[in-house]
């Protein structure tokens, strides 16, 4: 990327940040600043970031509060961070929990390198496919049938394309969260309570959580693409059932989940594919989607 910008004639500096979710971090956030001050930065330059989603994250983040907002580039070398964490504006750094810091801060431009995400070792690249078969799932069938197909040869110019329009329509239409962006937290409340109960990543535990929301859309809206949703994920390689890990653990972290409100805990669900829908479940929903993928 530095050598690109220097055959066009602009002047670059680079820092350095640590690997993956170390680098959301207040240390590396003033460490970053700091260098932005030594070089000159000023409203009319614009900060680059290179790297996976914990990158762009900490450099839109750093775009958006040194001198009051700068403009921002984004150039996710990741799959999740193509299709995730380049659209939507969201920027962030983790304090005693994840994302606690943070600010909107859109990018002026976001670059992917298809190139770059099809040398992705195949864990890195799953943890993208996790979060595309969601976006299909909620909202287009094609990418889904596109994924159930090619599973992990899908071309990832088309996969990125669809999962990226996916994701800015929802979050075009309900840019602060008011509403219908919920919807991109499919398999993400329990999977986010496996997530962490179970120390696995976030690609497969979404996963888990696709297929656990299955049943439990099965049975509150009667989906009849619990099998489909299933397979189409296990085709990409990523995990249907939930490694060993305590019920009681998982059900408590659901319970701290954002959604959870004085209705109770709110899901997203599936009434067909592409039709999602927050709904209000009970515990013996949970309880159903839990076992649905091992926990008992
Ligand atoms: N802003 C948003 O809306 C949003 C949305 C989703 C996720 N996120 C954030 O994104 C982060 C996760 O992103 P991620 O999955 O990209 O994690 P990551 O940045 O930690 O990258 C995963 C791993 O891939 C490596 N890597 C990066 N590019 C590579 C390449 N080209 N080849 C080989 N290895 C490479 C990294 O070094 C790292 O070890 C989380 O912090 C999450 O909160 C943000
Ligand atoms: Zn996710």
């Amino acid at each position: 990327v530095a050598a690109g910008l220097q055959r066009a004639g602009i002047r670059s500096t680079i820092q350095t940040v640590p690997d993956g979710e170390a680098c959301k971090d207040l240390a590396v956030a003033e460490a970053a600043y700091r260098w932005l001050a030594a070089t000159g930065v000023g409203r009319r330059d614009l900060v680059i970031g290179v790297g996976g989603g914990t990158v762009t994250d900490l450099a839109g983040f750093v775009a958006a509060t040194w001198l009051r907002g700068v403009e921002f580039v984004s150039v996710p070398t990741t799959l999740l961070g193509a299709v995730d964490a380049a659209v939507g504006g969201k920027t962030g750094l983790n304090l005693d929990g994840k994302n606690l810091i943070g600010a909107f801060h859109h990018p002026s431009l976001v670059v992917i390198d298809v190139d770059v995400l099809d040398a992705l070792p195949p864990e890195i690249r799953r943890e993208g496919l996790a979060e595309s078969v969601k976006c299909g799932l909620i909202a287009d069938e094609e990418l889904l049938a596109l994924l159930e197909r090619d599973r992990e040869d899908a071309d990832l110019a088309d996969v990125v394309r669809a999962a990226v329009a996916v994701k800015a329509d929802v979050v075009g239409r309900d840019f602060r969260e008011a509403g219908e962006r919920e919807i991109l937290n499919y398999g993400h409340t329990i999977g986010h309570g496996i997530e962490v109960a179970a120390g696995i990543r976030h690609g497969p535990a979404v996963a888990i959580g696709m297929v656990a929301a299955g049943r439990a859309a099965a049975t509150v809206l009667g989906f009849d693409g619990e099998e489909r949703q299933r397979e189409a994920i296990a085709g990409l390689g990523l995990p249907v059932t939930a490694p060993a890990v305590e019920r009681e653990a998982v059900l408590r972290l659901v319970a701290l989940d954002k959604k959870r409100d004085a209705a109770g805990l709110r899901m997203v669900l599936l009434a067909a594919v592409a039709q999602p829908q927050v709904v209000a479940v009970d515990s013996a929903t949970v309880d159903a989607a839990l076992h649905a993928v091992g926990i008992r």
